[in-house]
């Protein structure tokens, strides 16, 4: 057979209700919710060729480059979904894989590419009528890949993990966020770089970290709670709820790391420097639709509507600027594509 080629693009998402804890294969320990970006993302060619006996992964270049590590985690990825697709033990592939952010802008980069991967695969799948049209099988590629990358198949807001309380949601796939009000149709993420340096302690650590830890059923009481009323923030279009929880939920997720035995801390003074001129700035305009998140590291991601962003990135630049050394204006997005 001929070599084909699979073209694909897949964002970065930002959680507002944060997975931190795991079990094994990628369940989550609590159910998150995410919104879906649309400027950081992955791009990726995916050349193939189906054969007898497939060699995997022969090649992978990352900017450009040939990279052996992304090499070796993309076979393992392709042994660890065997099982869902049969067909990959006939694939022979070659890859080039872009991101849109700097690499060196402190940005995971794991849900978009492993997601972008996930839905190349799928794709391949559909072409050769290996399989069925299903997209909660392209969301449960992906979670296999890295867990957050399954809610970056999706469009706008996701939501990933069964909920016991409600018994909603699936461990294994995550779903739409079905209904919100129109506050929330237009969403900014403007992510304020304040430091590129690699994280000291990776994501997975500190998913370990999480088995032990002390608040451990805390956390999984506080994060229903959180999902409830965030929800239900957003269904009614209260950003005043919704912004006490994003918050509180960034914020406990260092909380977290910090009390984990070993400790750590991710923040960086000018984490902090933000997050109470952002308080500060509320305080002065009670109109102003302005909260913060944090994922697993340093930087900080402002959440805002997209009627204020004029008016927001001006605050951002003659406020906040002295604090970051890069900015990302980001938004709300439609989730995976084949282009
Ligand atoms: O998908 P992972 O294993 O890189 O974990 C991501 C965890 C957080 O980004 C901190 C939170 C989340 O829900 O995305």
């Amino acid at each position: 057979m001929n070599v084909e080629t699979i073209r694909v693009e897949s964002p970065s998402n930002i959680a507002f209700v944060k997975y931190w804890g795991k079990k094994p294969i990628q369940i989550p320990m609590n159910p998150s919710l995410s919104m879906t970006l649309s400027k950081c993302v992955t791009k990726m060619d995916v050349h193939y060729r189906l054969e007898e006996q497939g060699k995997g992964v022969s090649a992978l270049y990352f900017e450009k480059s040939l990279n052996e590590k992304f090499r070796n985690k993309f076979n393992q990825y392709l042994n660890l979904i065997v099982e869902l697709c049969p067909y990959v033990k006939k694939l022979s592939l070659e890859i080039n894989s872009e991101n849109s952010f700097p690499h060196s802008a402190g940005i995971a980069s794991s849900a978009s590419a492993m997601s972008a991967f996930a839905l190349a695969i799928y794709e391949i799948g559909l072409k050769h009528n290996f399989i069925k049209a299903n997209i909660e099988l392209v969301s449960e590629l992906a979670r296999l890949g890295s867990g957050s990358a399954c809610r970056s198949i999706l469009s706008d807001y996701a939501i990933w993990g069964r909920n016991p309380l409600t018994d909603e949601g699936s461990d294994r796939f995550a779903i739409e966020l079905k209904e919100y009000h129109q506050e929330f149709s237009q969403v900014c993420d403007s992510i304020l770089i304040v430091s590129s340096e690699e994280k000291s302690v990776s994501s997975s650590a500190g998913h370990k970290l999480m088995d032990h830890h002390i608040f451990r059923e805390n956390r999984l009481m506080q994060a229903l709670e959180n999902i409830r009323v965030l929800t239900h923030a957003m269904s009614r279009g209260d950003w005043k709820t919704f912004g006490e929880i994003l918050e509180m939920e960034a914020l406990t997720l260092h909380a977290l790391m910090m009390t984990s035995s070993p400790s750590y801390i991710l923040l960086e003074a000018n984490s902090l420097n933000i997050i109470k001129k952002v308080r500060q700035l509320r305080e002065k305009d009670e109109n102003l639709k302005l909260y913060f998140t944090i994922d697993a590291g340093p930087n900080i991601h402002l959440i805002y509507p997209k009627y204020q962003e004029t008016h927001i990135h001006k605050l951002i630049d003659q406020e906040l600027s002295e604090f970051f050394h890069n900015v990302i204006h980001d938004e709300i997005g439609v989730g995976a594509k084949v282009l």
